[in-house]
């Protein structure tokens, strides 16, 4: 299936609420410290996005019960907010998805709970840099494989693991569309990069290859996963068009 290719009034719109989520996730990401709770983080986003006139595209989304997802060390994605309290040492990813004038703007970064250890901090760089060599690999008429091949060449060579079945996707009027971008793959394989198109690059990082645990959220058909040995986690993720002149990040607050 081709993506969908955005109209110029349609990248204006992708262009205003990916910058409001950029806004939103830096917003959030200032309150990251020890003794605040996940649900706490969760109300300032949410209140941030209805407060610039947008909603929060999670709350609902088959069921998910809340307005971001919070993934805190073990955990790979999907976190579900609640009375956890964040601790020293703990890293946290906050993954944020605002929804204005019918687009989706979807943004994630992982945060340092105060001091935390060297393993900490080297798979959260590895995940950045993986995000960044990801969508470097990006080129108009590419394809979604040369993506996956730069992150796993990336993040195997530095000794951690890029987690395959889930990654990024196509995102506009849905939350959700095609293609699926993955953290594995060959070059010149998978779905052609359209201009005009928008995708999510968003690599999770494992520290090892322990399979991953699925497990359920009352009442919704999402799924959250944590790392099978509770060893680290860590993701970042950037919403990107696709121009003739290559990838343009579009969830950057300063844009
Ligand atoms: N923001 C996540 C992503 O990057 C998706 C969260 S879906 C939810 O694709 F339902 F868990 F919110
Ligand atoms: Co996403
Ligand atoms: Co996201």
């Amino acid at each position: 299936m081709p993506m969908t290719v955005k109209s110029k009034d349609e990248i204006k719109a992708m262009e205003a609420v990916c910058r409001l989520a950029a806004r939103c996730l830096e917003h959030t990401g200032r309150f990251v410290k020890a003794g605040i709770s996940t649900n706490e983080l969760n109300d300032i986003a949410h209140e941030y996005a209805l407060s610039h006139g947008a909603s929060s595209a999670p709350l609902g989304y088959h069921g998910f019960p809340k307005s971001i997802c919070t993934s805190i060390n073990e955990v790979v994605c999907h976190g579900v907010p609640g009375e956890e309290v964040l601790k020293e040492g703990d890293i946290i990813n906050v993954d944020v998805t605002c929804l204005l004038n019918g687009f989706h703007g979807d943004t994630s970064a992982t945060f340092f709970v105060g001091q935390v250890s060297e393993r900490a901090q080297r798979v959260t760089e590895i995940a950045l840099k993986a995000m960044e060599k990801g969508i470097e690999a990006i080129t108009p008429f590419g394809t979604t494989g040369d993506i996956g091949f730069a992150i796993n060449k990336f993040v195997t060579r530095n000794g951690f693991y890029p987690v395959e079945e889930i990654g990024g996707h196509g995102i506009g009027r849905k939350f959700h569309e095609e293609p699926f971008v993955p953290s594995v793959g060959k070059k010149g394989k998978g779905d052609k990069l359209l201009p005009g198109g928008c995708i999510t690059v968003e690599p999770m990082v494992n520290e090892t290859s322990a399979p991953l645990v699925e497990l359920s959220i009352p009442n919704s058909t999402i799924k959250y996963y944590a790392t099978g040995d509770k060893t680290l986690s860590a993701q970042f993720e950037h919403t990107v068009l696709i121009t003739e002149a290559g990838p343009r990040i579009l969830t950057l607050p300063s844009l």
